[in-house]
Parts: C-alpha cells; structure tokens; sequence
C-alpha cells in the first residue's frame, strides 16, 4: 500500500522529492499561511494520511493524534519539538522525529553572533541614522558601542548550537564560559570553554549572555527579573533558542531600567506577537525567527525530516527520534 504524507507547508523541494522518489504519496498544503490546529486535524483526518511532516508552527497535542488515527509518525522540521505533546504521543504509540542537523546548528549560530555584533557595534541604531539623513559629518562621540574582543560569553546551553558559538566566538578572541546540565567535554577541548555549576556564575560573570537551550518546564523563563538582576549593567542577552525562556514583560523593564545593557531577540514569548514595548526600545535588536534561514541549513532539515520518515516506513529506528 502506497504511504500518504501530509506537508503542513512548503518547504525545500529536496525534501519533498526525497519522499516521491520512494513512490509516496505527498500532500504539501499550499496556503500562503501557517495553518490551524482545525486545518491540520481536518487534512490529516480527511486524507488517510500515514506520515506527517509538521513545522514549529503546529501545535500537535491529544487533540490531533485523536482526529487522526491512521497518523502513526510525525517528522518536525525543526530542530525543537516543544509544539508536539511527546507524552500523548508515547501512550498512543505515535513515532516523533526533530531534524537538528550541523548546518542548522552552523546557520543559528551565525545569526547568534550576528545579533551580537549588531547590537556591539549598534548597527541596526546607525542604519536608521544615515537612512534618515542625519548623517552631517564624523562625530568622535556617537554610536559608541562595546568590542567583544577579550570580553566574556556565557552559554546556557552547550549543545550542538551552543557549541558552534563557542567556536565562533572563540576565533573573535572571546572568553567563554558555559552551563548546561551537562559537562560538555568538546567544546572545553576545542573552546578553552570554562564549565560553569550554575547559571548563576554565567550571569554575573558574562559581557554576553547567550541562551541555546531546548523549551521545556525547566526552562520556561529561566531567565526572569531576579536572573535578569544578577547580570552586568552592560550585558547584552541573546536569544535565539525559544521565547518562553526568557519572560518577555521582566526583560522589557530590564531594558526600560539600563538593569541590561540591551537584547538581541530572534524568537519571542508570545510569537509572532511582539509587545510595542520592545519595539520602541533603541538598545534591542528583534529578527522574525530567522535563525536557521539559510540555504543549506533548510535543504538539511528537508533531508532530515524527509530520511526520518523514510526510515520509520522501511522498518529502521528513524535516527532523530525524540522522547520526554
Ligand atoms: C528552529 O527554531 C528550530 O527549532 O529548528
């Protein structure tokens, strides 16, 4: 029996192409949009479908695995997976998949240290300066910004992005300091990376505070007014992990306050909402979710997804399976 799969948007053709080479029938919903939970349900449902392919955007909980039976695995194209209920899944029996591939750690932390540097050397503020023509003449004083030669990185997370950040920053003639819940022993070897017991130490210590860490119950707003508090007056915090890690509403009164030095956002707690607060701020550079918008890190996570489902329907453990 030929194998239906649902694509919940177009993404690479790679992907895709993977999928009908194996003589699959695949579905790609061709709105313009990120589809609703009843959309989903309803495709899934109406089309027998046996595979999904779902993106960070979709929330897949109890609800959907009920109104679509026959569904028995769902391939994110993501590094993350906190949009899928793992525990519905597991009792139901349902495969889950994440596509966490090197390009994408490669591309996330690029636009990490491209925050970094845009908010070092305030090129976003300069921009709007010279585009509204108020670019009279040298000035010995203005858009003094912050080097990040020789200044200290703190990691909250040293996974495989946090680990090429290290890297990155490393080749700037950063110091870096890391904390997750485990001792990562390459990116000490090949980072001169200094383990840090707490996020505490990284806090106080840091020049910039960097978060790759996944969503979970443990770290939704792991950085919150007292964290923020215990940072330097002049840190930067970048997030480009998940924004329900950082609680938005203390971080805004942490940038009003100068208790920051500034923020450079790609996700947001209440995504895409974004409060006008934050907008208005000067000391905050805010990009849509872009971290992993790249060439290559998206032909790779289409490749992934698609070689995960492949794997589940020939009978081999999919290799990126996810458990709680
Ligand atoms: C993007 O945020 C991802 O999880 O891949």
């Amino acid at each position: 029996m030929t194998n239906k799969i649902f694509v919940t948007r177009k993404i690479p053709e790679i992907g895709i192409q993977m999928l009908r080479d194996r003589g699959y029938v695949v579905d790609v919903y061709s709105k313009e949009k990120i589809p609703s939970q009843r959309e989903i349900m309803a495709f899934l449902r109406k089309g027998g479908y046996d595979a999904a392919l779902t993106l960070l955007t979709d929330k897949i909980d109890a609800r959907v695995f009920d109104a679509a039976p026959s569904v028995k695995m769902y391939a994110n194209y993501a590094t993350g997976f906190d949009n899928i209920d793992l525990v519905e899944a597991k009792k139901r029996n349902i495969t889950i998949t994440n596509a966490p591939g090197d390009r994408t750690a490669e591309a996330v932390a690029e636009h990490t240290i491209a925050l970094m540097l845009a908010l070092a050397a305030r090129i976003v503020e300069a921009d709007e300066f010279v585009r509204r023509k108020k670019y009279k003449g040298w000035v010995p004083m203005n858009f003094i910004g912050m080097d990040v030669f020789e200044k200290t990185l703190g990691l909250i997370g040293a996974g495989r992005i946090g680990e090429r950040v290290a890297f990155y920053a490393k080749g700037l003639g950063m110091k870096v300091f890391y904390y997750d819940v485990q001792r990562n022993q390459k990116i000490e070897t090949d980072c001169g990376a200094i383990y840090c017991a707490t996020p505490e130490e990284i806090l106080r210590q840091s020049d910039v505070v960097s978060l790759h860490v996944p969503l979970m119950d443990s770290t939704r707003h792991l950085i919150n007014t007292d964290r923020l508090r215990m940072m330097k007056p002049t840190a930067y915090l970048i997030n480009t992990s998940r924004g329900p890690v950082v609680d938005e509403g203390a971080l805004e009164s942490a940038l009003k306050s100068g208790t920051i030095g500034g923020a450079g956002l790609d996700v947001f707690e209440f995504e895409p909402a974004i409060s006008s607060g934050l907008r208005k701020l000067q000391n905050v550079i805010l990009t849509p979710h872009i971290g992993s918008a790249s060439v290559r890190a998206r032909d790779q996570m289409a490749e992934i997804a698609a070689q995960n489902i492949i794997d589940f329907f020939e009978g081999r453990i999919p290799r990126n399976v996810v458990h709680k």
